[in-house]
């Protein structure tokens, strides 16, 4: 099955107005091909959506948000809902970055609760799982990672299962300059469609797009997306350089095998 491949770019709690603003001219100035066979979404903070959106509007980049409430409103002091998201014009949003679920506190519960809420509300989601250094060490990676799959999975309909894409993201990869190797990525991207074929079936988990996270830059990327199963990216401190971050993009045009 051919998966369109998607890079993402999550700018976390980085850039300030005027340098987010600049990032996204200059990607909506670079990337003018709409026809372009990928889907590329970017992720800024919360205050800067609307700007981003705007100056985004007329290029093939999408808006995505890094978070939303798993309630749809009411007395819940600094959450952002999903109808204020759509509100602005975003389409995509992450959920259970790690960031979220090991510095923040997010349980497996809570993902699949703003899982649910996210898809119900119109919003493409970027399931984020991956598993600790620690975990890693002890042997349990997969363990891990499917477990936090499931219980994302657990409730989700299989209409709602074939749109999402699931990001890959090992912790230790995550800002360390240090990537899996192709061959731990092509192994946990294995692991992720069996636990989806497990939960659905071949045919629907070989449609799902599974992404890779951590420490990609432009010389890793290709080598990286050349590995069956690995349909794109979730990029980091490479996508706060327009000329990084669209480096990737091509990479993941030339370099991407559906397996
Ligand atoms: P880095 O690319 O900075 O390692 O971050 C990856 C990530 O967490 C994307 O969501």
């Amino acid at each position: 099955m051919t998966r369109r491949p998607f890079i993402g770019g999550n700018w976390k709690m980085n850039t300030d107005l005027a340098s987010g603003a600049a990032l996204a001219q200059a990607l909506a100035t670079e990337s003018a091909d709409r026809s372009a066979p990928l889907d590329v979404v970017v992720f800024p903070p919360f205050p800067y959506l609307q700007s981003v959106g705007r100056l985004l509007s007329a290029s093939a980049i999408a808006l995505g948000a890094q978070d939303l409430s798993s309630e749809a409103n009411g007395a819940l002091t600094g959450e952002v809902s999903a109808e204020m998201l759509t509100d602005l014009g975003v389409t995509w949003v992450l959920v259970g970055h790690s960031e979220r679920r090991h510095r923040l506190g997010e349980s497996d519960a809570l993902v699949a609760e703003k899982l649910a809420m996210a898809l119900e509300s119109g919003l493409s989601v970027v399931l984020c799982v991956g598993e600790t250094l620690e975990q890693r060490k002890s042997g349990c990676a997969h363990e891990v990672v499917a477990k936090q799959l499931e219980s994302a999975l657990q409730r989700l309909s299989a209409d709602f299962a074939r749109e999402i894409v699931i990001a890959y993201e090992p912790v230790w990869a995550i800002g360390t300059g240090v990537a899996a190797t192709a061959d731990d990525a092509r192994e946990a991207h294995q692991e992720i469609r069996a636990v989806a074929t497990s939960r659905y079936d071949s045919k629907l988990a070989s449609g799902i797009r599974i992404v890779y996270g951590g420490s990609l830059v432009p010389g890793n990327a290709r080598t990286i997306f050349a590995e069956p199963g690995v349909d794109g990216g979730l990029v980091g401190g490479a996508s706060l350089k327009a000329g990084d971050f669209l480096s990737i993009c091509s990479a993941a045009t030339i370099g991407i095998t559906a397996g």
